[in-house]
């Protein structure tokens, strides 16, 4: 498996970006989420999506010209249309104007309509903890997903995950994560690698649990379950009212079938921390708490009791220090890539 530096990832994706139509400034801030996803560990959002994102171009569902509207503009709040735009182009737009809201009137809320792919949810979340923020983000996904509505064979909804960070001794506490039993991402990666599955992800198309991730893509195509096991009422809960805050309120819509692959509506939530007490005194809340978990009774064979993001973070550093590895078969598709779209990956 070829290993590359954090900043060869990132070459890597603005190349392939800029080939593709983007301008360089875009690229730029695609290519940097992409790359950040890889070196939190979560590859299923790195440069592995390229090729995704350039066939999303080539039929129209992303517009690497589009524009930006601000729909709505009140002092605490904002609709936005990100028009099919990238949507980390979107979604980091959208954050400077929750950021700019919160730091002015305490909080700032920003719903975003017609955007794509985000890629990791987290990491505009974690972007506004570092900046003070406490904050609080969902994606949902409009159009027919692959996961059940409780009790249901039929898969319907989003993969839908939500965020929530707060600073955190200089950095971010972070939860990102689905709203399913997991990624579709994950089944992915399993199934390419010829890998069963654990058991609670998904069911075949006849509804019966399956740990075999080729039940997922079929055909008949299977579905993913909601996240929580036998409580997964809970983890439905949650999706819906993510496509309630996502997609309802954002105006990107829910139950569409004429929207593009990929179309997201996106809330997203800040709190400026320093507004409603002072800093020292977060700190020292923060401390006693993450002190008050560590500290707690292990069970056999754990060696820490971790915060949620610190298994990103230190995947970060790891990642960083050693490069990131990229899969033999994810590489040779890269240069299929760039080969087809006049460029190469050549002198990174
Ligand atoms: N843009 C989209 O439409 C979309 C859709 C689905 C998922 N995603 C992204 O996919 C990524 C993966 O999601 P996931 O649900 O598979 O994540 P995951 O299951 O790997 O992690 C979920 C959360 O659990 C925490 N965690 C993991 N192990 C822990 C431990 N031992 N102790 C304490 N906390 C721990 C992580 O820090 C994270 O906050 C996320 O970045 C998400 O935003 C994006």
């Amino acid at each position: 498996m070829p290993t590359f530096t954090a900043d060869q990832i990132h070459a890597i994706a603005h190349r392939i970006l800029v080939a593709v139509g983007t301008s360089a400034e875009n690229a730029e801030v695609v290519a940097s989420e992409l790359r950040d996803a890889n070196l939190a560990g979560h590859d299923s959002h790195g440069v592995i999506r390229l090729p995704q994102y350039c066939e999303f171009v080539a039929d129209g569902f992303v517009k690497p010209d589009a524009g930006f509207e601000v729909v709505v503009d009140r002092p605490a709040f904002a609709v936005v249309d990100g028009q099919f735009h990238f949507g980390q182009v979107t979604a980091t737009k959208a954050l400077d104007i929750a950021r700019e809201k919160a730091r002015a009137m305490g909080t700032g809320t920003v719903f975003v309509r017609n955007c794509n792919h985000v890629g990791r949810l987290g990491s505009y979340a974690e972007k506004a903890a570092r900046d003070g923020f406490a904050a609080q983000m969902c994606v949902n996904a409009p159009g027919p997903g692959r996961v059940v509505p409780f009790g249901s064979k039929q898969g319907k909804m989003g993969t839908n995950p939500i965020s929530m960070a707060a600073p955190w001794n200089g950095d971010a506490m972070l939860l990102d994560m689905t709203s399913s039993a997991t990624a579709e991402g994950k089944v992915r990666v399993a199934h390419q690698a010829g890998k069963p599955i654990p058991e609670g992800w998904i069911l075949d198309a006849d509804g019966n649990p399956s740990t075999n991730p080729g039940d997922l893509y079929g055909p008949p195509l299977g579905s993913i379950l909601p996240l929580g096991g036998t409580m997964a009422h809970k983890g439905y809960g949650l999706s819906v009212m993510i496509d309630v805050f996502g997609g309802m309120l954002s105006g990107s819509g829910v139950c569409r079938k004429d929207l593009p692959r990929g179309a997201n509506g996106v809330w997203m939530y800040l709190v400026d921390v320093e507004q409603v007490l002072p800093k020292d005194e977060y700190d020292q809340w923060m401390k006693t708490y993450v002190d008050d978990m560590k500290s707690s009774e292990r069970l056999p064979g754990v060696d820490e009791i971790l915060l949620p993001g610190e298994i990103e973070r230190r995947r970060r550093a790891e990642r960083l220090a050693n490069g990131v590895e990229v899969a033999d078969g994810t590489w040779t598709l890269l240069g299929e890539l760039a080969a087809k779209l006049g460029t190469n990956l050549d002198n990174l």
